[in-house]
């Protein structure tokens, strides 16, 4: 009865030293009936905790043994697997609860009347004035509920259903936020640089993210096209994005970095840098590094006209006895660089492909023809 004791406030009248019969209702009763029947085996030391918090232990939390299922969803008992533990003899839910044999209909209405009103824990909080039976004042506070949402320090789908709609709970998260809310990529995250939804702001709504100032470089481009989303992370459509946050977040409050379906497919992430990487490599392949914090000048990654002779002699091919011959790179690569080494297409570079452009007396196609500074190729390799 210690429980009992801690979590309720006994009116006037009530002996808690009376024997335990279910008069009350709502939470104060269900604590009667599980203290009663089932903390016996799920005390603190059982994987079903029902003895220490059972309100943490149950609503809006998974089953551990039965995939899918929820052990208590309020609004709906016949969706709450511990109501169906109790009830259902059929053995869909394994033996029933308490395998001593089922308890009678009035305990058992019980729990189901305090999941269809709502399963609200208001006999734990017995002054909260007619106020949100489940979460504390300044909920409404974007700070707060928003803050939990973000952070997944609460399971928001399990009550307020699978599509926010409100589910057992009846409000719902359009209630309040803007239309569009749920695909703005913006309402949560991002937006002081540009509009992707990149960092500087991070989800703590600070720029505390390791990335915070690179995600600028990336999704903006300077010296590549914009990079969208896809080359460091899977891309979520919008809040519901299995993975994302809200649903199916196997790291919560931890933004996953997923390089396969970008141009460094092979790259790793080590919370500081990247290795393996194409994009910060010579051209060649996935042998590029770099650290957060790290700046990527022309001749960081392969070598450029300023670079010299052991650098050129790096790159692949002729191009080494080119450059020692004072060709400028825009005589073979002429759409990305102009005759200044400037970049002037910068979809071309760093797209995942090297881009030939050479004068029309010659031509490329994994061997040179044609003629170039007076000299006459036929099918010679680079
Ligand atoms: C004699 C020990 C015992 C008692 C008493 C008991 N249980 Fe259980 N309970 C178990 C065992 C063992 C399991 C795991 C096997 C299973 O799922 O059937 C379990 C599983 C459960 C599960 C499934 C948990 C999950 O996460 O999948 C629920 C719900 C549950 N019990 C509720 C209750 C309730 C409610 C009571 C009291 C009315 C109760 N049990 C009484 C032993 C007990
Ligand atoms: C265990 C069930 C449960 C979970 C989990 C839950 N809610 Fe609620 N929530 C409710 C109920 C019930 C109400 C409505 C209470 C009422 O009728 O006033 C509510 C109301 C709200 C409201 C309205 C403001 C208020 O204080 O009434 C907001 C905002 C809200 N929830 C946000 C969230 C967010 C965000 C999450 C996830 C971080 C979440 N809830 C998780 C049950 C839950
Ligand atoms: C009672 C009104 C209300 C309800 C209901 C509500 N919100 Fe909010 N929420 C707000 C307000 C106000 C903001 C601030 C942005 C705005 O003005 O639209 C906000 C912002 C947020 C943010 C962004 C916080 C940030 O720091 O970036 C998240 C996340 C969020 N809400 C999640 C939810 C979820 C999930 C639900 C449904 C379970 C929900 N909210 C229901 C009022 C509400
Ligand atoms: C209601 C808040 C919210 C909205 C709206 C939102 N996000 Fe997120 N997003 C988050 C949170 C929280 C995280 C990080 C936490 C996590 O992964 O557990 C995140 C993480 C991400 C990540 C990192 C990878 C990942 O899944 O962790 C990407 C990329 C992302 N969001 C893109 C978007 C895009 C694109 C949109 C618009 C379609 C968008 N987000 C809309 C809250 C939001
Ligand atoms: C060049 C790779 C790269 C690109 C492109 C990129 N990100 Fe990221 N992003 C990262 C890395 C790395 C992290 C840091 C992950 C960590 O915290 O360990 C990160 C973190 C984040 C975070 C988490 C912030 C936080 O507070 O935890 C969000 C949100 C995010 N990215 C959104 C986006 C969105 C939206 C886009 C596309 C518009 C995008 N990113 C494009 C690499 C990238
Ligand atoms: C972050 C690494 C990196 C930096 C910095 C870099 N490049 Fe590149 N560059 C590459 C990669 C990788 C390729 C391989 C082809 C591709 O994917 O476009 C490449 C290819 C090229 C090519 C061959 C033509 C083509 O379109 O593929 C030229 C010319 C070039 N870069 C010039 C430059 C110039 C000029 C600068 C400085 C403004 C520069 N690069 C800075 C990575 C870099
Ligand atoms: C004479 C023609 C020619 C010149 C001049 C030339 N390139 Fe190339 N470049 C090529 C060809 C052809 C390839 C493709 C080689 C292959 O696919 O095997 C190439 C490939 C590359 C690559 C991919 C990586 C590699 O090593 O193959 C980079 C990066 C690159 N060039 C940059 C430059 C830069 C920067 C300059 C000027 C400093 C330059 N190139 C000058 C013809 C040239």
């Amino acid at each position: 009865m210690l429980v009992l004791l801690l979590a309720c406030n006994n009116g006037p009248g009530k002996d808690s030293d009376s024997p335990p019969v279910v008069t009350e209702q709502g939470y104060c009763a269900v604590l009667t009936v599980l203290d009663d029947n089932c903390t016996a085996c799920h005390s603190s030391s059982s994987t079903l905790d029902l003895a220490t918090d059972p309100y943490a232990a149950t609503v809006g939390v998974a089953s551990a043994g039965y995939a899918g299922q929820t052990l208590v969803v309020p609004g709906e008992p016949d969706s709450s697997l511990l109501y169906l533990k109790i009830t259902d003899g059929s053995g869909t839910w394994g033996g029933v609860m308490p395998p001593s044999g089922m308890l009678d209909t009035t305990k058992t209405e019980v729990i189901r009347s305090w999941i269809a009103d709502g399963a609200s824990e208001a006999c734990d909080t017995p002054d909260s004035g007619g106020g949100n039976p489940y979460h504390p004042e300044g909920w409404e506070d974007p700070a707060n509920h928003g803050m939990a949402a973000k952070l997944s320090e609460d399971n928001c789908v399990a009550c307020h259903g699978s599509d926010l709609g409100g589910g057992g709970t009846g409000v719902s998260c359009d209630d309040c936020h803007e239309e569009g809310w749920r695909s703005n990529c913006t309402f949560c995250h991002g937006g002081e640089d540009n509009s992707t939804g990149a960092p500087p702001v991070d989800i703590r709504n600070g720029n505390s993210n390791v990335m915070s100032a690179a995600h600028t470089a990336h999704v903006e481009g300077t010296i590549h096209a914009p990079f969208d989303c896809v080359q460091c992370h899977k891309k979520p459509v919008d809040v519901l994005s299995s993975g994302h946050f809200l649903v199916g977040d196997s790291s919560p409050a931890l933004s996953e970095v997923l390089f396969t379906a970008g141009l460094s497919p092979a790259a790793n992430w080590s919370g500081s840098g990247c290795s393996n990487l194409y994009c910060h490599g010579n051209g060649q392949g996935n042998n590029g590094s770099i650290q957060v914090g790290g700046s990527a000048p022309c001749g960081s990654c392969h070598a450029i006209t300023s670079s010299g002779q052991d650098p050129w002699d790096r790159m692949s091919g002729e191009h080494k006895k080119h450059l020692e011959a004072g060709f400028a790179c825009s005589e073979c690569h002429g759409d990305t660089v102009d005759a200044q080494e400037q970049l002037q297409d910068l979809s071309l570079h760093v797209n995942g492909r090297v881009d030939i452009a050479t004068n029309a007396a010659i031509t490329y196609n994994g061997s040179c023809n044609g003629t170039c500074h007076g000299k006459e190729h036929r099918a010679e390799h680079f």
